[in-house]
């Protein structure tokens, strides 16, 4: 798996704001400063596509960028959408609920959208609004692909039972992941190929 090319295509704060559809799309939703623009980064083998930081709330809006990827000799295009984080803890109790209309609308609506990265934090395990955006996403039908990461700052012994444990609360596969060993790299990619269906 290859990224041949990856790009910033578009910033929206409003759903029409962006450009409609061109390919298959993934998009990365999670907890704020759990590490989505981080995994995105590691993805692409890129250090600065994606603005990260270590104070929450650092992704703003829906940003799209545009990869092309090769796959077992052949050219593959697609999309990944980075979703600004909820569970803000400055934000007030009713809005920490819910992840806000803009990601409610991106995930509900967007044609293209193949499948949603819900990325969690490999310590702290599924928490009540991650499970709430895993039904969620049942709900309208989209296909969730569960992440654990951070795996880097959980004992080797116990990593393991900590993937396990977002396995049994999410009920599915779960990924485990580290983007400062990049462990679990490959694992992620073949995820989302398989829920975009491309290149495979
Ligand atoms: P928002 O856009 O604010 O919602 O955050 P985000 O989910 O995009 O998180 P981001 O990728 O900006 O990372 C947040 C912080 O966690 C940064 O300081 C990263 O360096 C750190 N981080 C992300 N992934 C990992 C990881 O796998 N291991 C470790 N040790 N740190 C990580
Ligand atoms: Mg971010």
């Amino acid at each position: 798996m290859d990224v041949l090319e990856a790009e910033f295509v578009a910033s929206a704060t409003a759903l029409d704001q962006l450009p409609p559809p061109a390919r298959a799309e993934i998009a990365f939703a999670g907890r704020s400063n759990v590490g989505k623009s981080s995994l995105i980064n590691a993805l692409c083998q890129r250090k600065k596509l994606v603005r990260t930081s270590s104070t929450p709330g650092c992704t703003r809006g829906i940003n799209v960028f545009h990869l092309r990827l090769r796959v077992d000799e052949a050219e593959a295009e697609l999309d990944l959408v980075d979703l600004p984080g909820y569970g803000f803890a400055r934000r007030s109790k009713k809005e920490r609920r819910s992840w806000g209309p803009l990601m409610e609308d991106f995930l509900s609506r967007r044609p293209g959208l193949r499948g949603v990265v819900v990325i969690v934090d490999a310590r702290r395990g599924l928490e009540e609004d991650d499970e709430q955006l895993v039904d969620f996403l049942k709900h309208v039908g989209r296909r969730a692909i569960v992440v654990a990461t951070k795996l880097d700052k959980v004992p080797k012994s116990k990593a393991k039972l900590a993937v396990q444990a977002v396995s049994e609360g999410a009920r599915t596969r779960v990924v485990g992941f580290s983007a400062t060993t990049g462990e679990g790299r490959e694992a992620v990619w073949r995820s989302l190929l398989r829920a975009a269906d491309v290149g495979a």
